[in-house]
């Protein structure tokens, strides 16, 4: 998905308000489905500027890239132990893989800072994946770094940061092999990638490799909060939880979300996260469910065939439904039973069979299961 969501003011959202069928379902307080992390949260004064006078047009991903490992959120074990290496020095070749937005390259990043201190600058080479990294690339340019002479502090090493390491062919990752050895005396390489199977197994041995998993909720909402308060956003409780029902544990989603919404709006609630994010309206897609526990075929397809009508793809909708059904207060057996037949809507979809047919398909499998069998045939 793209970084920076594009923003669609008058979109299907307000037409949403208008449709009295659809309207009928709408919870007149929306929250989304989410169980709720917001037990912290002070919504803001609606009321006020619009548009922060702290704003200086730097998106805040990168404006609030955490520099030392003391303000990176969540993963924390891993995060420790990379901090003790790198105020030690001596570390270890690394791989670093995870999920995007969950803050790998800042890691690796605050490594090089902490490790390298004044020397950061002349100590790092860092390669990502904008860069040519063929095999001429590491026979030439990483082979140069390694041999150069840089003053480091004591017992601390150049560092080779190689980002997006997944998408090196495997020619370049061969050459590497070697390289890797003859210079180990004072250079380490840092890799990041998001799946660590791309990389070629002689590499991962050379290597120790750290996982990065999503973030929590809890985790996100923290740094929002706080992102929220130096920014003098105005909010409401709804808002942060869709923005954090939207990021699915990805940060940097997070606040280019909130970001988007803030400059789309000037006030960040729940109506406007959708709007900008552009997905089903959670509580569309909860109320759709509910209709089906009720074994209400008719209603649940009419909110399925309005959200068709508004152009979500279906693997939208399909992802969507599967992240409120799990969220949902449905009895055990039967939410079992749907995440079951919402995975295999899924699996058929991605196959390439996405009709409207396929999701109406789904709601009579989801109404299916709480009818009572017709004991009289
Ligand atoms: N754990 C975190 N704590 C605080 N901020 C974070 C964290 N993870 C990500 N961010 C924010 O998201 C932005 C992007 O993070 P980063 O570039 O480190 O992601 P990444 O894991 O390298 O993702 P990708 O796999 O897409 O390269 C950062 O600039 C930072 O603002
Ligand atoms: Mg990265």
């Amino acid at each position: 998905m793209a970084d920076v969501q594009e923003m669609d003011v008058d979109s299907e959202e307000v037409k949403l308000k208008d449709d009295n069928v659809v309207n009928k379902t709408i919870n007149p307080t929306p929250t989304t489905s989410r169980p709720s992390t917001t037990s912290s949260i002070t919504s803001t004064n609606v009321s006020g500027s619009s548009t922060s006078k702290k704003s200086d047009g730097r998106p805040w991903i990168e404006k609030y890239r955490p520099v030392n490992f003391s303000d990176i959120v969540g993963n924390s074990e891993t995060v420790s132990r990379l901090e003790i290496f790198a105020k030690e020095g001596n570390v270890p070749n690394i791989i670093l893989a995870g999920p995007p937005g969950v803050g790998k390259t800042t890691t690796i990043l605050c490594l090089a800072r902490t490790m390298l201190g004044p020397s950061y600058k002349d100590g790092i080479l860092e390669l990502n994946a904008s860069n040519d990294r063929g095999i001429d690339v590491v026979r030439n340019k990483i082979k140069m770094f390694a041999q150069q002479k840089v003053t480091l502090p004591k017992g601390k090493q150049k560092i080779i940061i190689l980002d997006e390491a997944d998408s090196m062919t495997e020619g370049a990752q061969q050459a590497l092999r070697r390289t890797m050895e003859i210079y180990s005396k004072t250079t380490r390489f840092a890799l990041a990638c998001n799946t660590s199977d791309k990389i070629i197994e002689p590499i991962q041995s050379r290597c120790a490799m750290v996982r990065f998993g999503k973030l929590s909720d809890a985790q996100i909402l923290s740094k929002l909060l706080a992102v929220c308060e130096k920014e003098d956003v105005s909010f409401t409780e709804d808002g942060m939880e869709a923005v954090v029902f939207t990021a699915q544990g990805d940060m940097r989603q997070a606040l280019n979300n909130l970001q988007s919404t803030y400059s789309g709006f000037g006030h960040v609630n729940s109506d406007n996260v959708f709007k900008v994010c552009d997905e089903p309206h959670p509580l569309l897609i909860k109320d759709m469910l509910q209709h089906c526990v009720s074994g209400n075929f008719e209603d649940a397809y009419k909110i399925m065939a309005h959200l068709w009508k508004l152009g979500y793809a279906s693997e939208d909708i399909i992802s969507n439904i599967f992240r409120v059904c799990k969220n949902e207060s449905i009895a055990e057996y039967l939410k079992l039973e749907y995440i079951k037949e919402i995975g295999y809507t899924h699996m058929r979809i991605v196959q390439g069979v996405s009709s409207l047919l396929q999701m109406s398909g789904l709601l009579a499998k989801l109404c299916q299961k709480v009818a009572v069998p017709d004991v009289s045939q």
